[in-house]
């Protein structure tokens, strides 16, 4: 996670930024050390990423890249504003002991923003922020399968904002927000979805961080709330609506690092390499 020091809506990327907005920085730092210490008390270990002056959004570490078996694949940003993260992103994971393996240049991809595991496999949102041509080579990369999920809704315009990986059977998904391949992706994928309605998408349910068995999330509509606890989980609620004039909630301010698809699921081999055989 990366402290708000340098938080703001200082250009407009996606519908939910509007320049003319001002951000309440005090509001942004409690809200963001609620997070912290919501996560921390569900278990989670929090690293930090140090803020920089001039990069807003460098607060949504889910954006940093994607992360899987100890391999970090950095972002590739489709805006010119974020594309200056990339350098700090790599110098913390470098740092940290991780290898860093690069997508070839000119793919576009924003990292666990859009690139979420399931299983032995990630499913991956493209089109306003991320290339499908990213799939092929970020399967390679990650060693898993890739499965790609067209974001057909401008305002849902990252994958974390349409799907949240609960455990292996169960994820909040907001099917609305896909083209129907995705759909049908999610469905063979998923065995118990909690499908999302349009209000509870728009409330950034699905931008939720799951740590053991507690969700975090923005808000939590009643029969969200009756779902998670039927299945077992404990919901904490915590306010992140300076983030939400980004485009940002939970989720979005955090980034995964221990993200681990079984080892040897590999990606499969296409369609042609089979029939070759
Ligand atoms: N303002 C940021 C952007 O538009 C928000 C990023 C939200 N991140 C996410 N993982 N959905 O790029």
């Amino acid at each position: 996670m990366c402290p708000p020091e340098h938080f703001g809506v200082l250009y407009e990327i996606n519908p939910w930024m509007h320049r003319e907005v001002t951000v309440d920085l005090d509001r942004a730092r409690e809200q963001w050390g609620d997070l912290v210490a919501t996560l921390v008390e569900a278990g989670a270990e929090v690293e930090l990423l140090e803020p920089q002056p001039g990069l807003p959004d460098l607060v949504f570490t889910a954006n940093a890249g994607t992360v899987n078996r100890g391999r970090y694949v950095p972002s590739r940003f489709r805006h010119p504003y974020r594309q200056p993260e990339v350098a700090f992103d790599v110098a913390w994971f470098d740092g940290h002991g991780y290898d860093v393996v690069e997508l070839p240049e000119g793919v576009g991809h924003e990292g666990a923003g859009d690139a979420l595991p399931f299983g032995h496999a990630f499913l991956s949102g493209y089109k306003s922020r991320s290339d499908a041509a990213a799939h092929g080579p970020l399967s390679t990369l990650l060693g898993a399968p890739v499965r790609p999920i067209e974001l057909v809704d401008d305002r849902l315009y990252h994958l974390d904002l349409t799907f949240c990986p609960l455990d292996d059977r169960r994820a909040m998904v907001a099917p609305h927000a896909w083209d129907r391949y995705g759909c049908k992706v999610v469905e063979a994928l998923v065995p118990e979805p909690l499908v999302l309605s349009d209000d509870e998408m728009l409330a950034f349910c699905a931008n939720s961080v799951v740590v053991g068995s507690t969700v975090v999330m923005a808000s939590c509509p009643p029969p969200v709330g009756r779902q998670l606890e039927a299945w077992g989980f404990d919901v904490a609620v915590v306010g992140v609506d300076e983030f939400q004039k980004a485009g940002g909630g939970c989720r979005c301010l955090t980034l995964a690092l221990d993200v681990a698809t079984p080892a040897g699921a590999g990606p499969r081999p296409s369609t042609e390499t089979a029939a070759a055989r």
